[in-house]
């Protein structure tokens, strides 16, 4: 409703920001205004006052339907140092506990005046169902096993930071790739980027048909362990788990836990990821995730100017500030 001027920017209306597909028909084009647009963001978080008036009068609520560490505090830190407001709707504790149906949920918090909506639920598609209902900017923090598409670009921004170009370079995505929206937002990311993805996990993690993805399979960690520039480990998403697919969770440490010793078979320069929140002793053992090439801290950093770029891209236009960042 009080939505201003929908933003414009190279990619033509980006309206949403859904699923990694959004960023316009040359994703990596698209991929790249948010990092440069972050590169900037990166700069103000690193000042003594991290704040620039960029959003000023505009509203931003998150709107999680489940539970949440880091995004949700990284989309409102975002928020705030772009000088928004941040309205924080809590379901635990909102009507949606007494039956209001999530349509009624939606135009209430518009009728408040809100620009953009950050939505995470378990049910993939309920972003897309509010983007068709809001006349807000709608951001997917998540939706079931579908995409996490912020949580990819901080990614990419991360191994840029270290690596440079992703042309060429080969990241593994081991785990529990079945269930994981981290796992489908990368994908499309990082294959866009020019990067080679090898898939690695037991069959009973991978989705019933690997059709139309862009990646190889392996079943074998130890193998493509040499190979590889990234390793990036998924947790197990055991709330989405509704029979046993692993026999234990200890035989699964055994054939695809980053232990100390497989993550020696690492190239020197190969970097450890995690989406976090990581089951130390599960998917990574507890020194590999303090391993000096493990940029776990740096991808939480980065997602703040990560998402400041999202936020400004979708709602920085119109706005009286026109970008520069001494302002
Ligand atoms: C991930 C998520 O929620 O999809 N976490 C995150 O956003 N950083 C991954 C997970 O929960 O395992």
């Amino acid at each position: 409703m009080s939505r201003a001027a929908s933003a414009s920017n190279r990619h033509g209306d980006l309206r949403n920001l859904l699923s990694i597909a959004d960023l316009g028909p040359d994703i990596a084009a698209g991929i790249d205004e948010v990092m440069t647009l972050a590169d900037s963001f990166v700069e103000v978080s690193e000042r003594a006052n991290p704040k620039v008036p960029a959003l000023r009068g505009r509203t931003v609520v998150s709107l999680f339907f489940e539970d949440s560490t880091r995004t949700r505090l990284s989309f409102e830190t975002a928020a705030k140092r772009l000088s928004a407001d941040v309205m924080n709707f809590s379901v635990n504790t909102s009507s949606v506990k007494k039956g209001e149906s999530l349509r009624d949920t939606i135009e209430t918090i518009e009728a408040m005046g809100v620009d953009a909506i950050v939505v995470r639920h378990a049910s993939a598609g309920v972003p897309r169902q509010i983007a068709q209902w809001a006349t807000s900017a709608v951001i997917n923090a998540g939706d079931g096993w579908h995409e996490h598409p912020t949580q990819a670009l901080l990614d990419c921004y991360t191994i840029r930071q270290r690596l440079g170009d992703l042309a060429g370079r080969h990241i593994a995505i081991v785990g529990d790739i079945k269930h994981s929206r981290v796992a489908r937002s990368n994908i499309a990311a990082f294959t866009a980027l020019g990067a080679e993805v090898t898939v690695v996990a037991p069959p009973t993690l991978l989705p019933p048909s690997l059709e139309g993805w862009p990646v190889k399979v392996s079943h074998d960690l130890d193998a493509v362990l040499p190979t590889v520039d990234v390793c990036y480990l998924l947790r197990m998403q055991r709330e989405r788990m509704h029979e046993a697919l692993i026999p234990s969770l200890r035989e699964y440490t055994a054939l695809f836990g980053l232990t100390e010793a497989r993550a020696s078979k690492l190239a020197d320069h190969a970097l450890i990821m995690h989406p976090g929140p990581m089951n130390r002793g599960v998917e990574i053992a507890a020194q590999v995730a303090d391993h000096p090439n493990a940029v776990i801290i740096d991808q939480v950093r980065n997602g703040v100017a990560v998402r400041m770029a999202v936020l400004f891209l979708l709602l920085g236009s119109g706005t009286a500030w026109g970008g520069d960042l001494d302002a």
